[in-house]
């Protein structure tokens, strides 16, 4: 049987508890997601968390939110899922792309810095597969130019950074906001789905109106109100929402995400001890002041191995492993086809990464299936 790259945990759980959200006939913005919300950012430390329907749409929120509007520049890797460009569009703005460190595929501050010019609006930093972006140099740029800072964090549930006050897990938030994933890649999934995290209550309100049509009055709030109440649309909103039988499926998925991280850093801990001898792979680095989830194990291939990416993709294939190629580059693209220099290490990474197989199905002996394959299949066997 082939091994799968990911597999989402699904169970018994999840089921029983959409089918009680079924049985109240409440089956969208009402108090499950109201409990979702509460107990993620409670999790993540963040005094709010308003649920949306994707991370793509709490991105465009999220941009919306710190003023980013057409003819603005936002600095982002273009070494990312595409959502990450796509949401500056969906503003009117412009993506301008800044190369990432190879070792751990996340943003190069000093590149950022560069990037930065009088057009530019807001940093868009990606924690690239859950592993923490190096925070305190980027928000130390955006303090000193005065820009705002949303963090995707849309694979970053469970994450944790090194900070003066201690570890702290992704989305108190660090930045302005930050946006997650609920997506069945994630650790947690409510199918899709994800979230906004942020420290103040009045931007929470605000992105709880615009993701459901503007409106000034919630479904929960005319429900309760003993007088009836007409609703207000002030500003033009959307239809970003999250429905209860998600959100439900969420706080399952929550309350299992401890168990799932460290079924996971024992599996990437075993894939370290397998691989990092091997001169033609190099694999993921996490440094001191990061705790990834380990949402994806994604080695990169050195210029050591001969054989180029899609051919060990192939050879692993033949062996029973399923893999992925490394983050693709939005800016490669024929979204984003245009002039881009220095972005090397992007590419390089995209060209090289291999995504393995890493899921909570999985035992060592998985891993060490794994690792037998592409240690044959980088050195040509
Ligand atoms: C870095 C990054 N940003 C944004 C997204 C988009 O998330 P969603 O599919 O929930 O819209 C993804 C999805 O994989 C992602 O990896």
């Amino acid at each position: 049987m082939t091994l799968q790259v990911a597999r989402p945990e699904l169970g018994p759980e999840e089921a029983e508890a959409v089918a009680r959200v079924l049985a109240t006939g409440w089956v969208t913005q009402g108090p499950e997601v109201a409990r979702f919300e509460a107990e993620l950012a409670a999790f993540v430390g963040a005094p709010e968390a308003v649920a949306t329907s994707s991370c793509t749409t709490a991105l465009h929120l999220a941009l919306l939110a710190v003023g980013v509007g057409p003819g603005d520049e936002v600095v982002c890797p273009s070494h990312s899922f595409i959502a990450t460009a796509n949401a500056v569009r969906q503003c009117g703005a412009t993506p301008v792309f800044a190369d990432v460190d190879l070792d751990t595929f996340n943003l190069d501050p000093d590149d950022v810095a560069r990037r930065v010019g009088p057009r530019t609006r807001a940093l868009l930093v990606v924690h690239q597969l859950g592993l923490p972006c190096d925070l305190e140099a980027l928000l130390g740029l955006a303090r000193a130019r005065g820009l705002p800072v949303v963090e995707d964090a849309a694979c970053a549930i469970g994450s944790e950074v090194l900070t003066e006050r201690g570890w702290e897990r992704i989305g108190r938030p660090h930045g302005d906001l930050a946006c997650f994933s609920f997506h069945p890649r994630k650790l947690v999934t409510t199918g899709d789905g994800g979230a906004i995290t942020t420290r103040d209550p009045a931007v929470a309100a605000r992105l709880r109106r615009m993701r459901q049509h503007g409106m000034t009055v919630t479904d929960a709030e005319r429900h309760k109100s003993a007088s009836v109440v007409f609703e207000a649309y002030e500003a033009p909103g959307f239809n970003y929402r999250l429905t209860d039988l998600q959100a439900a499926v969420g706080r399952v998925q929550l309350g299992r995400l401890p168990a799932a991280i460290a079924h996971r850093r024992a599996l990437a801990g075993r894939y370290r001890e397998r691989l990092h001898a091997s001169p033609e792979v190099a694999c993921p680095v996490e440094p001191s002041w990061a705790r990834t989830n380990w949402q994806s194990y994604c080695v990169r291939l050195t210029d050591r191995c001969a054989r180029g990416q899609r051919e060990v993709m192939e050879a692993l294939l033949a062996a029973g492993v399923s893999t992925r190629r490394g983050v693709m580059c939005a800016h490669l693209e024929p979204a984003y086809a245009g002039a881009y220099e220095g972005l090397g290490r992007s590419e390089r990474a995209r060209d090289r990464g291999l995504v393995l197989p890493l899921h909570g199905g999985m035992g060592p002996g998985d891993v060490d299936r794994v690792c037998d394959a592409l240690l044959a299949a980088v050195r040509g066997g």
